[in-house]
């Protein structure tokens, strides 16, 4: 990739996007500045009636994800001439790396692609890179640079932000030693390392407040209902529980319940608040969990800069950074009609 282009795009943008105006303009230059690592051919893209998108999902068993393939066929469905072919790796590595290879050779003409973790889908995607197939990532990142652009909310912020509540909670309840628990994502998937490392960071301002135990349950719910379970019996004694989403956030709340615990000296915080009848924002409302954070998906985005890379002959930004939301009780209503309260099409990122 050339250069450091980062463009912020506000909930505002992603709204619009929805009524099909573009999510941002503007921002490509011209492929006579392209260098290398922008994936794109030397002479620029070849025009054609019909463009070819392959979509490598990591797993599409998880609501959020279901909710990005669905903005992505929803925005592409306003372009005639795209064609997304989707592959589901159901959580695992060779098995995306495998459907990466697979789209290169039915000749894709770009890549979407959300990877399960780093390290392992780093190479498949450089090699449609050096291919000169465009490559645009979502969400999760890889390895390097070897990739046309990023699109993604920014995790060590949005973990900032909850380690900033969790720690004004303590210190509201006034509570020495609060004792915080943590269930996190797949280690091997970047946004697991950038919201544990950003909470943390928001939580330092509070030095009372103390993570007192850590487990992975890789994001998912089934999992983070017996990893939870655990903790709470080995923690009886806890204040604040963080998951790094909402279904492993709810898990938690499940355990705590069967446990017998005060859920009403609890705060519960998880992330992504899709709006969706089982999602995080009516969560709030019922009042389960207590704080959440709006993650887009970029779904919408992905397929807008797909038709500027593949139809304009634009060099897209590096990154473009998607904003997050607090979403508390009271403002979880007025969010959840901002995002449309369910359907696919008015998820956060659509
Ligand atoms: C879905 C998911 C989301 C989370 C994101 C992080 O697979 O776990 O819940 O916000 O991935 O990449």
């Amino acid at each position: 990739m050339t250069g450091w282009k980062r463009l912020l795009i506000a909930p505002l943008a992603l709204l619009l996007a929805i009524g099909g105006a573009p999510a941002v303009s503007g921002q490509g230059t011209p492929a006579a500045e392209t260098a290398s690592g922008t994936c794109l051919p030397e002479g620029g893209i070849p025009q054609k009636d019909h463009y070819l998108i392959g979509m490598s999902q990591a797993n599409k068993g998880e609501p959020w994800r279901q909710a990005m393939n669905d903005q992505i066929a929803a925005a592409a469905a306003a372009h005639p001439e795209l064609e997304v072919v989707f592959a589901d790796a159901a959580q695992n590595n060779a098995k995306q790396v495998a459907d990466v290879e697979n789209f290169l050779q039915q000749g894709i003409d770009l890549l979407i692609i959300s990877p399960n973790e780093a390290a392992p889908l780093t190479d498949v995607v450089a090699k449609a890179c050096a291919q000169n197939v465009p490559v645009i990532v979502l969400d999760r990142k890889v390895n390097g640079n070897q990739f046309t652009m990023w699109i993604g909310a920014d995790n060590v912020e949005i973990g900032r932000h909850a380690g900033e509540y969790a720690a004004n909670y303590c210190t509201e309840k006034d509570l020495n030693p609060c004792n915080v628990i943590e269930i996190r994502g797949l280690e091997g998937s970047t946004p697991a390392k950038e919201r544990g490392d950003g909470f943390r960071e928001g939580l330092a301002s509070n030095p009372n407040a103390k993570i007192i135990a850590q487990q992975n349950a890789d994001w998912l719910r089934e999992k983070a209902i017996p990893v939870s379970q655990a903790m709470f019996q080995a923690n009886p004694d806890v204040d604040v529980v963080y998951g790094h989403n909402d279904p492993m956030t709810e898990a938690a709340i499940i355990s705590a319940q069967n446990a017998g615990l005060n859920m009403d000296d609890m705060l519960f915080i998880g992330i992504d608040a899709l709006p969706t009848p089982d999602g995080g924002i009516r969560s709030v409302l019922d009042g389960r969990i207590d704080v959440t954070y709006v993650y887009p998906t970029g779904g919408a985005q992905a397929i807008d800069f797909a038709t500027q890379v593949l139809e304009q002959g634009a060099v897209p930004p590096d990154e473009v950074v998607l904003e997050t939301e607090e979403v508390v009780p009271d403002n979880a209503q007025q969010l959840l009609e901002k995002y449309g309260g369910g359907g696919a099409a008015a998820t956060p990122g659509a």
